[in-house]
């Protein structure tokens, strides 16, 4: 009966949303070329909250003109309802749900369902979903074998790469994008699947055995067991750390159209099937300059090494002449304070007393960083805080992950919002393939030179 009732209620993603009619323009802004007097209008679309959108999909069928905007720091690439930032006031919301309240009160899969789904679960709806993510956490056991293809000490975001890009030679029957129920199969396997590939990854760089996943443990508790359980003796989970982890996942688990999620997009705007755009949007992620930050700042925080050299990095964060920059400060979007970090500001201490660690060196320094840089003018006239990468790292060591599984980490809590927002991408009927334009400045047509006539 259970069965039946969980079959019954298990609810595929949307279907294809009718199409959204864009708002009426309310306004429009009027462009006029000073070089020929011309002028038109573009119309404006208004958001829920936060900024308008001058409409410019016409712009260069009509005016012949292309926008231009190297990393989209002005540009809206989609509609979405997902995830709302006000960089200013430090605000993120998930569905309208405040960061701090999920944070706080909500668990990772709630918040998942809640991506996926645009609204908190019931009982049941938790349940039919907790069910369903748990009996998708093993892998096609021929999976194992790709990990022995790799070196043991291959950073592990190249084994992630590797591993979930190959998904899709195994799970044929939920990439059909065009199949509602095929997307909640491979969304679903996609949030399941990703802790046991982490999992693997360490345990294959440690030259330890996998450990399989077990369906009576919860999401957290199943990745630190499959993470630091041996064969040779039964793994005390810690509630503390679970719950750390747990809120970890919920704090990094989607952050709007930020790089590695705009990389799942273009990928999936060209019909690439699910676990390939997965895998994409972890080889972006990678970079230290978005999720490889929370790696980057450990490794800065050891070669400072003491308080008494802080002041000779923060010097060389400004000198334009170095490219050393405070890793886990600054953030496109929060000009003012990332939400996150003040969470996982709190999380550090509560995990560290919870792990009887009374002296944390490398927390010790990290606050003394923060205290200083935000007492300088060139940070804070840049507007440049600690981000979510700032403070995860000291969690995440303090727990016993090695440096090199932060980003790891981060992209199993990442892969809900890669996956809503391919499924939302999918159902937008105003979606196209992602294909930008350029400002193009090289030469001017010229003739074949054969070799002999060559300088
Ligand atoms: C994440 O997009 C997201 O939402 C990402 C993320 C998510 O959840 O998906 O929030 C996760 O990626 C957080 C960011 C993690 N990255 C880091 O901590 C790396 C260090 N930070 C920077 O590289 C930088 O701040 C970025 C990449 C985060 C933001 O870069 P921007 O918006 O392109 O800003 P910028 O490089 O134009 O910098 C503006 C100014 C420059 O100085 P000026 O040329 O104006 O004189 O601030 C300076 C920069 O030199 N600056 C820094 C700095 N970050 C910017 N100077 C020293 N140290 C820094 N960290």
């Amino acid at each position: 009966m259970a069965k039946k009732i969980a079959k019954s209620l298990r609810r595929p993603l949307p279907a294809k949303a009718a199409p959204v009619q864009p708002e009426k323009p309310r306004a429009t802004v009027t462009v006029t070329d000073n070089r020929t007097g011309k002028s038109f209008d573009l119309p404006v679309i208004d958001a829920v909250i936060g900024p308008s959108v001058i409409d410019v999909r016409k712009l260069y069928g009509d005016h012949d003109f292309f926008t231009y905007d190297p990393g989209f720091t002005s540009t809206g690439s989609c509609e979405s309802k997902i995830t709302f930032i006000d960089g200013e006031a430090g605000v993120l919301l998930h569905r309208g749900y405040p960061i701090q309240e999920l944070a706080e009160r909500s668990t990772f899969l709630e918040v998942c369902y809640l991506l996926l789904q645009g609204e908190l679960p019931t009982r049941t709806q938790i349940e039919v979903f907790r069910h369903d993510i748990t009996h998708h956490t093993m892998l096609h056991e021929q999976i194992a074998t790709f990990y022995r293809g790799f070196r043991r000490d291959a950073h592990p975001m190249a084994v992630m790469v590797g591993v979930v890009g190959a998904l899709s030679a195994f799970y044929h029957d939920s990439t059909d994008i065009q199949d509602p129920h095929q997307r909640v199969v491979a969304s679903h396997r996609l949030i399941a699947k990703m802790p046991t590939i982490a999992a693997m990854a360490y345990k294959y760089s440690t030259g330890q055995p996998f450990i399989y996943p077990r369906n009576d443990l919860g999401y957290a508790e199943n990745f630190l067991r499959m993470t630091f359980a041996v064969p040779a003796e039964e793994y005390k989970i810690s509630p503390a750390v679970a719950r750390a982890i747990d809120r970890i996942f919920i704090l990094h688990a989607d952050h709007e159209q930020n790089a590695s999620t705009s990389t799942v997009r273009i990928a999936g705007s060209s019909g690439a099937n699910p676990f390939a755009c997965v895998a994409a949007g972890i080889a972006s992620l990678w970079g230290p300059a978005h999720g490889g930050a929370n790696e980057a700042v450990l490794a800065m925080l050891r070669e400072i090494g003491d308080k008494k050299r802080i002041p000779e990095f923060i010097k060389r964060a400004k000198d334009k002449n170095d490219s050393f920059r405070l890793m886990g400060f600054g953030h496109r979007v929060y000009k003012n304070h990332d939400p996150r970090a003040s969470v996982l500001r709190q999380s550090c201490h509560d995990v560290l007393d919870s792990l009887g660690i009374r002296h944390e060196p490398l927390l010790d320094l990290a606050m003394e960083l923060e205290r200083i840089a935000l007492e300088d003018d060139y940070f804070v006239e840049r507007k440049l805080f600690p981000n979510v990468d700032f403070y995860s790292g000291i969690i995440l060591q303090a727990i016993g992950f090695p440096t090199s599984m932060f980003t790891v980490l981060f992209a199993v809590a990442r892969t809900v919002g890669w996956v809503a927002h391919w499924n939302e991408m999918i159902e937008d009927p105003a979606q196209r393939i992602g294909r930008p334009r350029q400002l193009y400045t090289g030469h001017l047509p010229r003739r074949y030179v054969p070799m002999g006539k060559r300088g």
